[in-house]
Order: structure tokens, then C-alpha cells, then sequence
């Protein structure tokens, strides 16, 4: 008869192959043979626990399995964790890539206009040094100006302590409180180191016009009949003519010497006969 058994779990050393053991008699008992001792009915107990040891090894074979299993799943989870949270790493770089490519370029903008703002603080700057270094030359010249008048008006009094006189525009004008002809008129301003007013600037015919007398001014046409002729010899330019005149040569009426007659109107000249009694007004242009 023969018996396989397996040497493996007998003896409890793995990998030992099963052997043949062969019976020599029928009758013999199986249990003689001192391999197959330990499955003698009447050893039941120890029979039983290679049993139990045998699914013992199969429970720790599914224990391992099914950590394998859980180790697979495990590492497939992390797999998949770590590819998303790679592809949202991605994301997230690309993202910051695009802020910082904005925020270099807001950057260079911001320094742009932080250049151009320094360059148009520089020339308000300079434009600022410039107006009040102007100013400072305002005020002084204001200044100078200041003392020049004064020391004219003292010059003034100094000179001309007389009543009678009027400063205008750099020049001394003397008003008559006496009527001659024209030219006693002018005979008596040369004696006072002046002329006969010449009328030159709208101003200096207003000025005139304010004492509001017919006055002997020094224009006439004595020489040529319809040429008028300043007392310092030039000739008539800008004229303030009242309404038709001078009309002297149109009635032949000897009207050589003009006055200030209608003093209300700025064209307030008119052309009369040089003998008639008249206020008259004296100029002395004062050297510059
Ligand atoms: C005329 C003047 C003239 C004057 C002579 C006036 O009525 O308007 O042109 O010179 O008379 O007295
Ligand atoms: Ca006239």
C-alpha cells in the first residue's frame, strides 16, 4: 500500500516535496510507519492542528493579499491625488505666470509715468525758479521805479517851486492864467525854458483837454498856407481836427494858429486867426 505525505507539513519545513512510502504488508498498519505516527487515530489531537496550521497559512496568505490589494489601491489613490494636484500645480503656475507678466508690465507703465511725472515736475520746477526770479526783478525793478519818482518829484520841487506846473509823461506843462496872442503866447513859454504844447499821443491830447480852456497850442500853417507845422518845425501827423476844420483856407480867412476849442470832444482842435486873446499851454520836455 502506498501512502503519499507531505513532508513539508510533517516536518514543517516548507518546500520539502510529499513522499512515497510504501506499505510492505496490507495488513501492517499504516500507523507503524513512523511518518505517518503522528495520524494515528489515537493521536487525533496533533492531526488536528497541522489542520488548523494549514488554514492558519491560507488566513495569512488572504491577510496578505488583501494588503497587497489595499497597498494597490493606496498607491493608485496617491497616483491619482498626485496627478491632480500636478495638474493644478500646473494651473496655478501658469496663472502665476500670467500676474507676473501682468504686474511687469503695470510696472513698466507705472515707471513710465513715474518718469514723465518727475520730468514735468523738473520743468514746473524750472519754471518756477524762473517766475520768481522774475518776480524778485518785478519787485526790485518796482522798487527802483519808486525811488526814481520820488527823486523826481524832489528834483521837481527843487526847480520848479512855483505854482503852475504839471508833471504828465516825462514832460512840465504850464497853464496861462492870462489871455495873449499866439505869439506872445509862445513868446512868454520861451521864457519859461518851454514852448507851445506839441500834441503827440492820444494821451497827451486828453491830458490837454482836461483843464477845459480854449488854449493856444503850438501848431500853425504860418508858413505855407495848409501845411501845419509843429513849433520844433515837423510836420502834422496824427491830427484831433474838430468836425470840419481847420476851414480857415476854404473862406480865406487867415486862420494860421490852432486852439483847443470844443475840450469835451477828443477831436476838439480848431484852426483861428493868431491875434486873438487866448489861454495858452506851455510844454517842457524833461531830459530822460
Ligand atoms: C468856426 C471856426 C472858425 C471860427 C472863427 C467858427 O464858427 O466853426 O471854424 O475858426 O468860427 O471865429
Ligand atoms: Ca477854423
Amino acid at each position: 500500500m502506498d501512502v503519499y505525505v507531505n513532508e513539508e507539513e510533517l516536518s514543517g519545513y516548507p518546500g520539502k516535496r510529499i513522499k512515497r512510502m510504501s506499505l510492505g504488508k496490507s495488513s501492517e498498519s499504516i500507523y507503524d510507519n513512523p511518518m505517518i505516527h503522528s495520524l494515528e487515530p489515537d493521536r487525533i489531537g496533533p492531526a488536528r492542528s497541522v489542520a488548523g496550521d494549514v488554514r492558519k497559512g491560507s488566513r495569512r496568505a488572504a491577510v496578505v493579499c488583501l494588503l497587497c490589494l489595499l497597498l494597490m489601491i493606496g498607491l493608485i489613490t496617491l497616483s491619482c491625488l498626485f496627478s491632480k494636484g500636478n495638474t493644478e500645480w500646473k494651473m496655478k503656475m501658469a496663472q502665476l505666470q500670467t500676474s507676473y507678466k501682468n504686474l511687469t508690465k503695470e510696472q513698466d507703465q507705472l515707471q513710465t509715468s513715474y518718469n514723465n511725472l518727475v520730468e514735468e515736475r523738473d520743468q514746473l520746477q524750472s519754471s518756477y525758479n524762473f517766475l520768481n526770479e522774475a518776480q524778485v526783478q518785478l519787485h526790485k525793478g518796482a522798487a527802483d521805479m519808486t525811488k526814481k519818482i520820488q527823486d523826481l518829484q524832489t528834483k521837481l520841487q527843487e526847480h520848479y517851486p512855483q505854482h503852475g506846473w504839471t508833471y504828465f509823461s516825462g514832460s512840465l506843462y504850464y497853464i496861462s492864467s492870462t489871455e495873449k496872442t499866439w505869439e506872445e503866447s509862445r513868446l512868454d513859454c520861451q521864457q519859461r525854458g518851454a514852448d507851445l504844447v506839441i500834441i503827440n499821443s492820444k494821451e497827451e491830447q486828453d491830458f490837454v483837454r482836461r483843464f477845459q480852456k480854449l488854449l493856444w497850442i503850438g501848431l500853425t500853417d504860418r508858413e505855407t498856407e495848409g501845411t501845419w507845422k509843429w513849433v520844433d518845425g515837423t510836420l502834422l501827423t496824427t491830427s484831433y481836427w474838430a468836425p470840419r476844420e481847420p476851414n480857415g483856407h476854404i473862406f480865406h480867412r487867415h486862420e494860421d494858429c490852432a486852439e483847443i476849442q470844443n475840450y469835451k470832444a477828443e477831436k476838439s482842435w480848431n484852426d483861428i486867426s493868431c491875434y486873438g486873446k487866448k489861454f495858452w499851454i506851455c510844454e517842457k520836455t524833461l531830459p530822460p
